[in-house]
């Protein structure tokens, strides 16, 4: 099958592709890699497209993160094919993965962006995006923030509270611009996703309750410098069922009529991003199923659309190297130590995370194996909660390279220098192409900006 074919992330296989041993899990790389569009195994080895994975930790060491572009235009396209009937813009969620080339690639597919900082906004215009195709979200903008987005021509900001939209009022007035906004509504909808990562209750920080949205709106629209031009949800992350985004749509609906009835008229509706991933056994609903649950409703309102993606377009298309540096049987467990570690990759430390770890060659592979046991892969960070997977089916020696699956999206950008360790570094392929797309730090970089106490 080609990439293009292989579109949305959709599962392919819908048959899990772990079995479950007293021993551990044993996850199968052959069954895991056929839903995943980026990555398969030839002659005993894996590619990504049609580069090598060994041959890349050879090239660029480990860890390192390797991206597939056509895996990720292949999900930008299917978002876009799928609400082709409709007037919308595909917001790539630029937390997910803020690397340059990737930012690039996007922008050279038409993608708009959803930023939460500042700095979000300076990489999407280094990587030649236009602000007026950038929404930016988040609860703490100030006002540095909003002079910068306002004066480069932000196409909107999701407000979040009154203050930010006296704030930003205040901002524009100064400047004499009017600042385009949203506000984002907080529809109280349970996501059903991890608690970290479910952002549309009533207890999140998130947003403008239901109930004051219409009275805020009506304080907005009194604004001397404030030019109302949509209404933004987003409930959440990794939701793998429809009915959540159906719900909030139904809420944001009902809030559009009373905005109508008040004389409110808005160009855009924006439903956030979230929808999940197959990391292992997942069962997301996929990009087609979202959109023909949504567009009936969506079509009667003749408004343009927004999503703001992150994950569903980076996640799958990417994957993290680590090699075997030591193996530590114990009699109770076995601990493979790996040169990756939690500051490379937090997801399965900060939110219980399973991810696929794979190997990069097949021959020792296999759940009845010489040598196959059940592995906790862990990195050298001095923490217990130091864990990439746990409990691993896996046949593994020292020096063998490791693939960790899904790890496109909230991998690099989650890295940190923790226990002074460089961060890894970034390569994306491209058909039989490889290319560096972000050096790994040096030690040196890790101190270069400190400066020694003077007496
Ligand atoms: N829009 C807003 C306002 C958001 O807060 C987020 C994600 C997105 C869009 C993109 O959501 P996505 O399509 O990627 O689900 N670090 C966590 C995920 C945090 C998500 C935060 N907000 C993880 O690794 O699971």
């Amino acid at each position: 099958m080609s990439h293009s074919e292989l579109q949305t992330g959709e599962s392919i296989a819908v048959e899990p592709v772990t079995v479950q041993t007293e021993q551990g899990r044993y996850i199968d790389p052959i069954a895991l890699t056929a839903h995943l569009p980026a990555l398969h195994y030839h002659d005993e080895a894996l590619y990504m497209e049609q580069v090598s994975i060994e041959a890349i930790a050879k090239q660029y060491g480990t860890p390192c993160y390797v991206y597939s572009k056509q895996a990720i235009l292949d999900v930008y396209q299917a978002y876009t094919d799928s609400f082709a009937s409709l007037n919308h813009q595909i917001c790539y969620a630029v937390k997910a993965n803020s690397n340059l080339a990737v930012l690039g690639v996007l922008v050279q597919a038409g993608a708009g962006f959803d930023i939460v900082s500042r700095g979000e906004l300076m990489r999407v215009l280094a990587a030649g995006g236009a602000a007026s195709r950038v929404v930016f979200s988040g609860v703490g903008k100030t006002y540095s923030d909003i002079e910068y987005a306002l004066t480069q021509g932000i196409g909107c900001f999701n407000v979040e509270s009154i203050s930010e939209l006296a704030l930003i009022n205040e901002v524009a007035k100064t400047f004499d611009k009017p600042a385009p906004i949203s506000l984002r509504v907080n529809p109280n909808v349970d996501a059903k996703t991890h608690p970290y990562i479910s952002t549309g209750l009533k207890d999140n920080k998130f947003g403008i309750t239901h109930e004051d949205a219409l009275a805020v709106y009506q304080q907005a629209a009194e604004l001397s410098h404030i030019d109302i031009v949509g209404i933004d949800c987003h409930i959440g992350s990794q939701l793998t069922e429809v009915e959540p985004f159906v719900a909030a749509l139904d809420k944001v609906i009902e809030l559009i009529h009373s905005l109508r009835d008040k004389g409110i008229e808005l160009r855009h509706i924006d439903l956030g991003g979230g929808l999940g991933v197959r990391y292992i056994d997942e069962t997301p609903v996929s990009i087609d199923t979202f959109a023909a649950a949504l567009l009936p409703k969506l079509s009667e309102l003749g408004l343009t659309v927004f999503f703001e993606p992150g994950r569903s377009i980076v996640a799958n298309a990417g994957i993290l190297l680590t090699q075997v540096d030591v193996l530590k049987p114990t009699e109770h467990k076995n601990f493979a130590i790996v040169d990756a570690a939690m500051n490379d990759l937090i997801r399965p430390a900060l939110y219980q995370a399973e991810m696929a770890v794979i190997p990069s060659v097949l021959p020792n592979n296999g759940i009845d194996t010489d040598g196959t046991k059940a592995w906790d892969i862990v990195g050298a960070i001095c923490e217990t909660g130091d864990f990439l997977a746990k409990d691993r089916l896996l046949a593994l020696a020292t020096g063998d390279i490791l693939t960790i699956t899904g790890a496109g999206a909230y991998g690099f950008t989650m890295s940190s220098n923790y226990n002074s360790r460089p961060r890894a570094s970034e390569v994306m392929v491209a058909g039989d192409r490889h290319q560096l797309i972000r050096k790994r730090e040096t030690m040196e970089d890790l101190y270069a900006d400190e400066i020694l106490w003077q007496d």
